[in-house]
């Protein structure tokens, strides 16, 4: 052993350990509560604008997709790191007969510059992705592209095509964006760069992905992203919206962006490293829930407790290593290899703490000690992600057999850390099953929306396409 390691005081690291897994539990009892607090709110984000932490915005998709829709749709994907642009032929019954996307990473600077820039980085990026335009795609003749935008933020729709962005999340801030029309913003830039399409759906990935997973499976009516930042959307009766004053749909039915990332409750375990991260952050006070479960913060929450336990327990030597003190340095792709590590010696952690952190020589105790932490921490963010399903059955009435009868409930998921955080996903599922009990999980089915958002957007697009039939 390093003389550094001899240092270490252990004593301190098992207290502040001790104390973060005891703040982190999420008994089942806990979760229950928490559950019902969602479905609470729920309710009085559909009572009254501002009735809540829960946006429960309504989205304007009263007809989820029917599988009959036909022709060439664009997609354009904002609101992660990356932003996605894909085509699709679709062929009515047949379905999908021809697709392609491309992605594209958002330079950082762009994520807190101006909407000018934003928006003309991407009219330039889809311009060339339209230029590329093969034969596989038909577009009758005299008429324009038709695109479906999927924005991931909260925005309050106006029409199926027109929306103001209420606020940034997710690490972005654009300030001039505020209060925009963001279809306007976009149909600016595609003309600034010479692209003629028309946007015929705005839409967010939640309510494109409950599209494109209802288009492959009937009894899809609730989905869910777990990724960079996280929400939900779910098909509501639109007699239970007291809030909406617009003409009563035809199908009786409303898709519902809840926002659920802003959700917040006394019964949310938060500890103090939660607190000291919302309020650095960029959007402090806002989307707690979200903080605690998803993709962007997972792995600061656990650089911050790494960073307690060098600082007051050497854990990496007489300093706290300078790479440490880096928000945002560690990432959760990277916690999340460190949490799959299965070899030995635990060899992958290592790597990442030397390559990510500059930090070398640990013992096999303190990597051990490093995965320990990444289960607490994936750990409460998949058991309070559960709670919040539970919270959207509950709101829905699928929580329960009725008459005898349990309706069937497939919930679309998309999203990198559903996808690719195994121990996360699991952990979510088996507490989903714990929750709703043995009989009633024969009935909950999650599925894997596989770029749901954007093969939606395209196909509401479709069906709201300004050349359909039924429109006048
Ligand atoms: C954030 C956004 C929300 C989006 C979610 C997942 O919570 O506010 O609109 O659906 O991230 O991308």
């Amino acid at each position: 052993m390093s003389s550094v390691m001899k240092s270490i005081r252990w004593c301190k690291v098992v207290e502040i350990y001790n104390e973060f897994e005891e703040k982190c539990a999420t008994s089942n009892d806990k979760l229950k509560h928490i559950a019902e607090a969602m479905t609470e709110e729920m309710h009085a984000g559909l009572a009254s604008e501002g009735g809540s932490k829960l946006k429960m915005l309504v989205s304007y998709v009263d007809n989820l997709p029917t599988g009959e829709e036909e022709g060439v749709y664009y997609a354009l994907d904002l609101g992660g790191t990356n932003f996605r642009v894909l085509r699709v032929q679709l062929a009515g019954k047949s379905g999908i007969e021809s697709q392609e996307f491309m992605e594209v990473s958002i330079p950082p600077q762009l994520m807190v510059g101006t909407s000018k820039a934003l928006f003309d980085y991407i009219a330039t990026q889809l311009a060339k992705f339209v230029a590329k335009e093969s034969d596989k795609f038909h577009l009758p003749p005299g008429r324009k592209r038709e695109l479906g935008f999927t924005f991931s933020f909260p925005v309050m729709q106006l029409s199926i095509a027109s929306g103001t962005l209420m606020r940034w999340t997710k690490g972005f801030s654009i300030d001039d964006m505020i209060g925009q029309d963001v279809v306007a913003e976009l149909t600016q830039a595609m003309k600034r760069k010479g692209i003629d399409m028309h946007v015929s759906a705005l839409v967010n990935d939640t309510v494109g992905t409950l599209a494109g997973g209802r288009y492959n499976n009937n009894d899809v009516a609730i989905a869910v992203i777990l990724g960079t930042g996280t929400n939900a959307a779910y098909v509501e009766r639109a007699k239970d919206i007291p809030k909406w004053h617009g003409a009563p749909p035809k199908s009786g039915e409303m898709v519902i962006n809840t926002e659920w990332g802003n959700f917040r409750s006394s019964h949310l375990p938060l500890t103090e490293y939660d607190n000291a991260l919302d309020s650095e952050s960029l959007n402090p006070g806002q989307q707690m829930y979200e903080k605690m479960i998803s993709g962007m913060y997972m792995g600061e929450i656990l650089r911050r407790v790494l960073c307690r336990m060098a600082d007051e327990a050497a854990l990496f030597g007489d300093t706290v290593p300078p790479k440490l003190k880096t928000p945002f340095v560690l990432r959760t792709p990277e916690m999340s290899a460190m949490h799959h590590d299965t070899s030995e010696d635990l060899r992958v952690v290592g790597k990442k703490l030397n390559d990510i952190l500059e930090i070398s020589n640990t013992s096999l105790e303190t990597r051990k000690l490093i995965v320990n932490l990444c289960n607490i921490i994936a750990t409460r963010g998949a058991r309070l992600a559960a709670a919040g399903i539970l919270g959207i059955l509950r709101k829905t009435g699928r929580h329960v057999a009725k008459n005898g009868e349990t309706a069937k409930t497939v919930i679309a998921m998309d999203g990198g850390l559903y996808e690719h955080y195994t121990e996360y996903r699991k952990c979510m599922e088996n507490t989903i099953h714990e929750l709703v009990g043995d009989e009633l999980s024969q009935h909950v089915k999650l599925v894997h929306s596989n770029d749901g958002s954007g093969i939606g957007a395209a196909l509401l697009a479709a069906s709201h396409s300004q050349y359909s039939k039924d429109r006048n």
